[in-house]
């Protein structure tokens, strides 16, 4: 089955054609984030304008770069949420004229679901799995027994680790996004050089709190008296990335354990981190452990991903009508059952 699929749930207008739920046709993102740059966030009028802008461009680059025509497209998948709202409905919009116009059935999908299973476009992966989604919005642990069989195990009680990132970026006046610039800089500094907290390392929950690690970058940066020199900038990275890093790690190999997987699976932009990588390259096997990170381009928002779930769902008969709403936050536990 040939299936086109959209995202726009935040700042990435993006469109692929994905066969049989496993083969990658293309993968288009177009980023707004040059947009975005300037106000340190993503502004969610200018995302939605900026989406209407770019997804037919972007949809016909998908077809075009899969050397598909719009008549061969037998489904279509799309993010259903959670996300912008204005955002999300210029992708559910164009998904249900098309899919109306084509007379083919239509999955609405839930953001996660795309990103942790983006593994199974590149490699094959039993059920069931930990998964560690991390991203500008989630840090959230989940047990996944199949497609639309989620449950969640834990999450953040405050900022996602993306926004703990994004937040500290700012503080550091490194720019937006932030993630990836701090695990540039982190690369040159020193991870002992500060003692930054390891919030939740010791509650027996399965929870996250990113919050104070932020804080207390914040207060130590109260401590300078002079401007900050490149090298105590990378440090502060170096400690900072440190703290995240153990966190994340330590907390989901326990989840791992607690519910008897071996198999986890680490997505979301985040798990783009070299960081969180290597930690969990040098700790799987202690644990008994394998880890699946899809390859960074299949890490951050992209269209691909829904073509696991948005594929099976099709295959399924659980098709969404043309009244499906978009919903800015939905729990995952709940996106298989709707
Ligand atoms: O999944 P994603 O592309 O969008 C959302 O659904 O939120 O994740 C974006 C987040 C941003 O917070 C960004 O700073 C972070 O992923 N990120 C990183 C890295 N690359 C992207 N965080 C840490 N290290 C990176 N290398
Ligand atoms: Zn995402």
């Amino acid at each position: 089955m040939l299936v086109l699929c959209i995202e726009s749930s935040c700042d990435e207008t993006a469109a692929a054609v994905v066969r049989d739920g496993r083969e990658l046709l293309s993968n288009v993102v177009a980023s707004q984030v040059d947009v975005h740059a300037r106000y340190g966030g993503v502004v969610p009028e200018l995302a939605s304008r900026k989406h209407v802008e770019a997804i037919s461009v972007v949809v016909n680059s998908a077809l075009e770069a899969a050397s598909v025509s719009l008549a061969r497209i037998e489904g279509i998948g799309v993010t259903r949420g959670p996300g912008l709202v204005g955002a999300l409905l210029v992708g559910l919009s164009t998904a249900k004229a098309l899919a109306w116009g084509l007379g083919v059935p239509l999955a609405a999908v839930h953001h996660m679901e795309g990103h942790i299973l983006a593994p199974l476009l590149e490699a094959p992966l039993e059920f069931p799995f930990l998964a560690l989604a991390v991203s500008g919005g989630h840090s959230h642990l989940y047990r996944v027994d199949g497609i639309g069989r989620y449950r969640t195990l834990g999450q953040t009680l405050d900022d996602a680790a993306g926004e703990a990132y994004d937040k500290v970026a700012k503080l550091l006046g490194l720019g937006y996004p932030g993630g990836a610039l701090i695990d540039r800089l982190a690369a040159q500094g020193n991870p002992e050089a500060v003692a930054f907290p390891r919030p939740m390392l010791h509650k027996k929950n399965l929870d996250f709190s990113f919050s104070g690690i932020k804080t207390a970058v914040l207060q130590h940066l109260g401590t300078y008296q002079q401007p900050l020199e490149d090298q105590q900038i990378a440090d502060i990275a170096a400690s900072f990335q440190a703290a995240m890093v153990e966190v994340l790690t330590r907390k989901t190999l326990r989840a791992a354990e607690q519910e008897g997987l071996a198999r986890i699976v680490v997505a979301g932009g985040v798990a783009c981190n070299s960081g969180l990588r290597a930690q969990f390259g040098a700790l799987a096997a202690e644990h008994g452990a394998k880890v699946y990170f899809p390859s960074p381009a299949l890490c951050g928002d992209n269209a691909a991903m829904l073509g696991v779930p948005a594929n099976y769902y099709l295959e399924n008969g659980r098709h969404a009508t043309n009244l499906v709403n978009a919903l800015s936050s939905w729990t995952l536990d709940m996106a298989g059952a709707d």
